[in-house]
């Protein structure tokens, strides 16, 4: 039942956040799973390209109500991410609900007006949201409380005695741990650092080249590749062999030293930012490419012709 401390939400229902820009209304939505928080700013971004759009509003709030609609005759937990200060938008939301038997939560974000006004300054200028309409949300925030319980929301609470981060926390960590293998998965293993390096959105694009270690015996080869465009990496452990920096990535460059040449040229990449410099050729002639045949092109004595074809035959390997 309702009850102003820890209250019991329903396992699955409607859950309406009311709160002015700047609350911290999508940022308590976050708690929830993505899947579930029909989110009015992002709708219009999936209309319109761009989610401070106000003339995307109506659509957006159109394909809202159609989400809703079919999430709750599936009986799924939902949350609207949304300012909701206007009655006639909440009224839609519950007969939503209330067709498919759903219960309904109130969450008022009541953050105080001030913080929502000084979170407007960091954000971009199209997301920024004038101060008198913030001003007139706020107010209305204030005035909704009272007939929250009249518009039929069967709980109706304050988001400060909402405890969600203990929610959040732990599917944080499961994640996590699915992530590390220690829910009994695969997990990621390797990969964990590629996407430390580079971000997760590069994980379906990597692949290890199965049996290479190029250089130290210990080095493993891998490739992005999209269609044509590709980039060979390898991954270095022990890079500077005294144990200082236990490992990283370098990318395999066109040699600046011959361009005849048939060694391989490789420079440490750290991020994605390097990897769109590799490929574009904005890396070309760094100053840290060291050649398996030219060395760093300063000393020839890094050059060991011994190892070279060895490494040679095994990158061919390697890539092939
Ligand atoms: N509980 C919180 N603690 C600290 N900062 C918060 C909290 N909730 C939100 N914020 C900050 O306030 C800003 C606006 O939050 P946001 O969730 O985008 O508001 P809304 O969706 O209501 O417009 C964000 O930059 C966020 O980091
Ligand atoms: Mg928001
Ligand atoms: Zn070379």
């Amino acid at each position: 039942m309702t009850s102003p401390l820890y209250p019991d939400l329903p396992e699955n229902g409607l859950i309406v956040l009311i709160g002015a820009s700047g609350a911290g209304k999508s940022t308590l939505a976050r708690t929830w799973p993505a899947s579930q928080v029909l989110s009015l700013d992002g709708l219009r971004g999936v209309i319109s390209d761009e989610p401070g759009r106000q003339d995307a509003t109506g659509d957006a709030a159109d394909v809202l109500k159609l989400i809703l609609e079919r999430r709750m005759a599936r009986k799924l937990n939902t949350v609207i991410d949304a300012t909701n200060v206007e009655q006639s938008v909440r009224v839609e939301l519950v007969m939503a609900a209330k067709r498919h038997g759903m219960p309904t939560v109130a969450v008022v974000v009541a953050t105080p007006l001030s913080v929502c006004l000084k979170r407007q300054g960091p954000r971009p200028a199209n997301r920024r949201v004038r101060e008198d309409v913030v001003r007139s949300q706020h107010q209305a925030m204030t005035y909704s409380h009272q007939r929250l319980a009249a518009e039929g929301f069967n709980t109706i609470v304050f988001a400060d005695n909402l405890h969600r981060l203990e929610p959040f926390l732990k599917r944080l960590s499961q994640a996590r741990e699915a992530d590390l293998g220690r829910d009994g998965g695969e997990g990621l293993g390797d990969l964990l650092l590629v996407r430390r390096f580079f971000g997760p959105e590069i994980l379906p694009l990597w692949q290890w080249r199965p049996d290479s270690d190029l250089v130290t015996g210990r080095d493993r080869v891998a490739e992005i590749r999209l269609g044509e465009q590709h980039l060979t990496l390898a991954f270095r452990n022990d890079v500077d062999g005294d144990g200082d920096f236990g490992f990283g990535f370098d990318v395999l460059l066109p040699c600046p030293f011959d361009p005849e040449c048939a060694g391989q040229a490789w420079a440490p990449v750290y991020s994605v930012t390097d990897l769109h410099e590799a490929l574009t050729g904005a890396m070309d002639g760094a100053p840290d490419i060291v050649c398996t045949v030219h060395g760093d092109g300063v000393d020839d004595q890094d050059a060991d012709p011994e190892s070279r074809a060895d490494l040679q035959a095994q990158f061919a390997d390697a890539v092939a």
